[in-house]
């Protein structure tokens, strides 16, 4: 499925590393952190997802892992370099199928290639800081540049004003209501293309090339100095 300049690279152990975060594969060691995360109730409604067992969590991580259509990652707060940098969220993307998602005016254009972006910064006290944008903005960026995407959807419940917020200073724009699930669906489409050069994005191999000294969780992690 990822077709990549450099061979070494595959879609197993990429990692996109920005200015503020690091987005590194969501690996199975990382399980009981996820399911600890997904424990809350607020969380678990902001993100339309049911709880699992950590038995279930284990079974998603792996057939995400082998789901060429699905790339999902752990969001790394790069806080300072001389400090622990932790794990703050999550960021994927989802390659929809073709002509799928899209409303019918859309251009046939647009219903080539898209993919379905979703984000989560689980560590309350890391947010607003920027995180998801950059997050986001580099999952994009790695999609237009290495996918030949486009154009991507976000599902969004109706009264997240958070993530509608986020994804509109994204330039998401609403384009569908869907009132039975309480959501709205927003798309940002490219019609430049990317250019690489101006972004800060830059792709690794994470086993190769990155070390996490210290993975702190959730609450005993410094916040921002
Ligand atoms: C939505 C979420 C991912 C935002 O993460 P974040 O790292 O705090 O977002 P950012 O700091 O990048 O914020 C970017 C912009 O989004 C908007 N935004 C973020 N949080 C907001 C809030 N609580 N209320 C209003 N707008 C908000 C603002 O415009 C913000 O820019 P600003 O801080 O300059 O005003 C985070 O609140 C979260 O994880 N929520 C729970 C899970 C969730 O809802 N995920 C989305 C499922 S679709």
């Amino acid at each position: 499925m990822m077709n990549h300049p450099d061979d070494h690279l595959s879609k197993d152990d990429l990692c996109l590393i920005g200015k503020k975060v690091l987005l590194i594969p969501y690996e199975r060691e990382f399980v009981p952190l996820y399911h600890s995360w997904m424990q809350d109730k607020t969380l678990q409604q902001q993100t339309a997802t049911e709880p699992l067992s950590l038995e279930e969590e284990y079974e998603n991580q792996l057939s995400w892992r082998l789901d060429p259509h699905k790339y999902t990652f752990l969001i790394v707060y790069l806080v300072h370099p001389s400090q622990p940098q932790c794990i703050v969220g999550d960021v994927n993307l989802f390659l929809l199928p073709r002509n799928d998602d899209t409303d019918e005016e859309c251009e046939e254009k647009e219903k080539d290639m898209q993919a379905e972006v979703e984000v989560m910064i689980a560590s309350r006290r890391h947010r607003r800081l920027g995180l998801a944008t950059e997050a986001v903005q580099l999952m994009m960026a790695f999609a237009r540049q290495y996918l030949g995407l486009n154009t991507f959807i976000a599902k969004i419940g109706s009264d997240n004003v958070a993530s509608i917020g986020l994804f509109q200073r994204l330039g998401f724009q609403i384009f569908r209501r869907v009132d039975v699930f309480s959501e709205v669906h927003m798309r940002k489409t490219w019609t430049t293309p990317p250019v690489s050069s101006s972004f800060f994005l830059q792709v690794a191999s994470w086993k190769r090339d990155w070390s996490i000294p210290c993975l702190s969780l959730l609450d005993d992690i410094p916040t921002k100095n």
